[in-house]
C-alpha cells in the first residue's frame, strides 16, 4: 500500500514497501542522497533525518511508521540562497573532512538547537554522542555547535 508523507514541504506518495527503512525510501525513492548510509543498525548516526521535528536514524525507521510525518532532511534543512543556521557555522568553521557523515551530524546538531537553544559543552557532546566521524572532526562540531547557538539567536 502506497505510503503519503510530508518531505522537504512536500506531499509526496511512495509505491514503496512500508517495511522499507526511510533512509532506502529517501535516497532511492525520492533521489534524496544527501542522506547518507554508514552502518544500518543506528549506530552512527550518518543517516539523520528529522521526523516531526526530532532527530532519527533513518536507516532502522521503517517508511510504514512515518506515513503522514513530516519529515526533513539536509536538502530541506536549509538552501543555498538561505542557509539554516547550523549550515552557515558549518561554512564558516570548515568543519567537514571528507564530508561522509556531515549531513547526519547537521541534523543532529539542528535538532539538539531547535530543543536546547543554549546547551553547554556537555550538554553538545552528549547530544552529538551518537553521532561517529571518521575523520575526528569533533572539535569544529563542538565549536560550530556554540556558533549556530549564537546565529539562532540573533535571527
Ligand atoms: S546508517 Fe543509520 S545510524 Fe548508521
Ligand atoms: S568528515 Fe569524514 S567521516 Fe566525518
Amino acid at each position: 500500500m502506497p505510503v503519503t508523507l510530508t518531505v522537504n514541504g512536500r506531499t509526496e506518495t511512495l509505491d514503496l514497501p512500508p517495511d522499507m527503512p526511510l533512509l532506502w525510501a529517501l535516497r532511492d525513492g525520492m533521489n534524496l542522497t544527501g542522506t547518507k548510509y554508514g552502518c544500518g543498525v543506528a549506530a552512527c548516526g550518518a543517516c539523520t533525518v528529522h521526523v516531526d521535528g526530532q532527530a532519527v536514524r533513518s536507516c532502522q525507521t521503517p517508511l510504514g511508521d512515518v506515513a503522514g510525518a513530516t519529515v526533513t532532511t539536509i536538502e530541506g534543512l536549509g538552501n543555498p540562497a538561505a542557509l539554516h543556521a547550523v549550515q552557515t557555522a558549518w561554512v564558516a568553521a570548515q568543519v567537514a573532512q571528507c564530508g561522509y557523515c556531515q549531513s547526519g551530524q547537521i541534523m543532529q546538531a539542528a535538532a539538539l538547537l531547535a530543543e536546547n537553544p543554549s546547551p553547554t559543552p556537555d550538554e553538545i557532546d552528549e547530544a552529538m554522542s551518537g553521532n561517529l566521524c571518521r575523520c575526528g572532526t569533533y572539535p569544529r562540531i563542538r565549536a560550530a555547535v556554540q556558533d549556530a547557538a549564537l546565529r539562532l539567536k540573533e535571527v
